[in-house]
C-alpha cells in the first residue's frame, strides 16, 4: 500500500452508508419471508446469524463514490447479500461445516437436504427481486457472477492432485468463487455512473475480493473459531489446498511433503495431524507468503480508486481494503 495500513474497523467503513444498511437488513427480511413452515423456520435462523454485510456495504459505497443516483440501490444491496447467503448455505453443506457466524449451520441444525433446498430458495428469491426491477443490466451481472461462483465451488471440489495444485489454479479458483461477487457488487452499485468509473470499480472489487479470500484462507490457519465464528483448520481437514500450503510446499523437503501427503490421504484427519501440518506450513513461510500476496492484491485494488473524485465514500472504499486484509473475522 502507498501508506502504512492503519487499523480499520467494519464500523468505520460502514459509517457513510449506515442508514441504508439498516434498510438493507429490513429489505432482506421482506424478500425471504415465506409462509411455508420449514422455510420460515430456517429463515428465522438465517436472520439471527449476523454477517458483516461486506458486499452490500461495497455496493452502497460504490454508488456513493461514483455519484450514481439509483433509487433501487437498497434492493440491489439486499440482493447481493442474499446471493452471498445462498452460496454460504450451500458451501457449508459442501464443506461439512457445522459453524457459521458463530451459530450452527443449516446442514448441522437441519440437514444437508434442507441446506440444498434452502440455498436454491434464497437464490431464486434473489432472482425474483431482480426480475421485478425490470432491468436486464443488474440481472445480467448477477446471473454471470452466480454462474462463475458455482464453477469456482466445483473447481475446489475437483482439485484432485492436491500436492501439484499450483498458485495459478488457486488464483483462478478464488477469482471465480469469491472475487466475482465482490466485483459484481461494486459494478452494480455504479451501474448508472460513467463507464470509466463503473469499470474501475469492477476491477477494484475483483482485486479486493482476491485479497479478501486470501485473508479468509489465512484466518483458517491463524485464528480461533471463537473469533471467526467458523471452525478453524477446516480447510486442511477437508483436504483443501489454499495459498499458505501451496507456498509452503515449495519450500518443504521430502519428509515434510510426506506428512502433507499423509494428511491428504487420510479420509478424516485427526486434530494432531492437522496441527502438525499447520505448524509445518507456518515454519516453511506459507503464512508470510500468503500475507504478501494479499497485500499485493490490496495495492492493485487501491490503484483503481484513483480515478474517482475525492469523497467520504471513496475514503471508505480505500479503508475497506485495509479492513479486508487486517480483519480477524
Ligand atoms: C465468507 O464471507 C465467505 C468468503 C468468501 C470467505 P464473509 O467473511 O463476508 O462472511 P459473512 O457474510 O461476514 O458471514
Ligand atoms: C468461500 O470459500 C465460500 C464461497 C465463496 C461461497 P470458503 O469455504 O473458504 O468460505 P468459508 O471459510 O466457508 O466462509
Ligand atoms: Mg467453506
Ligand atoms: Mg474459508
Amino acid at each position: 500500500m502507498s501508506q502504512q495500513l492503519a487499523p480499520v474497523s467494519l464500523g468505520d467503513i460502514q459509517r457513510p452508508v449506515a442508514g441504508e444498511l439498516e434498510l438493507v437488513a429490513e429489505e432482506l427480511r421482506r424478500i425471504i419471508t415465506a409462509d411455508f413452515p420449514i422455510i420460515a423456520e430456517v429463515n428465522e435462523h438465517l436472520l439471527r446469524m449476523k454477517g458483516k454485510l461486506f458486499r452490500p456495504t461495497l455496493l452502497l459505497l460504490s454508488q456513493r463514490a461514483s455519484g450514481a443516483e439509483d433509487a433501487r440501490t437498497v434492493t440491489l444491496a439486499a440482493v447481493v447479500e442474499l446471493i452471498h447467503l445462498a452460496t454460504l448455505v450451500h458451501d457449508d453443506s459442501v464443506d461439512h461445516s457445522v459453524l457459521r457466524r458463530g451459530m450452527p449451520t443449516i446442514n448441522a441444525l437441519f440437514s444437508h437436504q434442507v441446506a440444498v433446498i434452502m440455498g436454491d430458495y434464497l437464490y431464486s428469491r434473489a432472482i425474483i427481486e431482480l426480475v421485478g426491477l425490470d432491468d436486464l443490466v443488474p440481472l445480467r451481472v448477477f446471473a454471470r457472477v452466480t454462474n462463475e461462483m458455482t464453477i469456482g465451488e466445483m473447481r475446489q471440489l475437483e482439485a484432485h492432485d492436491k500436492l501439484a495444485y499450483d498458485e495459478a489454479q488457486y488464483d483462478e479458483l478464488i477469482r471465480s468463487k469469491t472475487a466475482s461477487l465482490l466485483a459484481g457488487a461494486c459494478e452494480v452499485g455504479a451501474l448508472r455512473a460513467p463507464a470509466p468509473y463503473r469499470e474501475a470499480l469492477g476491477r477494484f472489487g475483483l482485486r479486493l475480493g482476491m485479497a479478501f479470500q486470501i485473508t479468509d484462507d489465512l484466518l483458517d490457519y491463524t485464528e480461533r473459531e471463537a473469533v471467526t465464528g467458523k471452525p478453524s483448520g477446516l480447510d486442511l481437514k477437508e483436504h483443501k489446498v489454499t495459498l499458505p500450503l501451496i507456498a509452503a510446499l515449495a519450500a518443504m523437503g521430502p519428509g515434510q511433503r510426506r506428512l502433507v501427503a499423509e494428511l491428504m490421504a487420510t479420509p478424516d484427519p485427526g486434530d494432531q495431524l492437522v496441527a502438525a501440518v499447520m505448524q509445518l506450513v507456518e515454519t516453511a513461510g506459507g503464512l508470510d507468503y500468503a500475507r504478501r500476496r494479499a497485500l499485493e492484491q490490496a495495492q492493485r485494488a487501491e490503484a483503481e480508486l484513483e480515478i474517482l473524485p475525492p469523497s467520504a465514500a471513496r475514503d471508505a472504499l480505500r479503508d475497506s481494503i485495509a479492513y479486508a486484509v487486517e480483519r480477524r473475522s
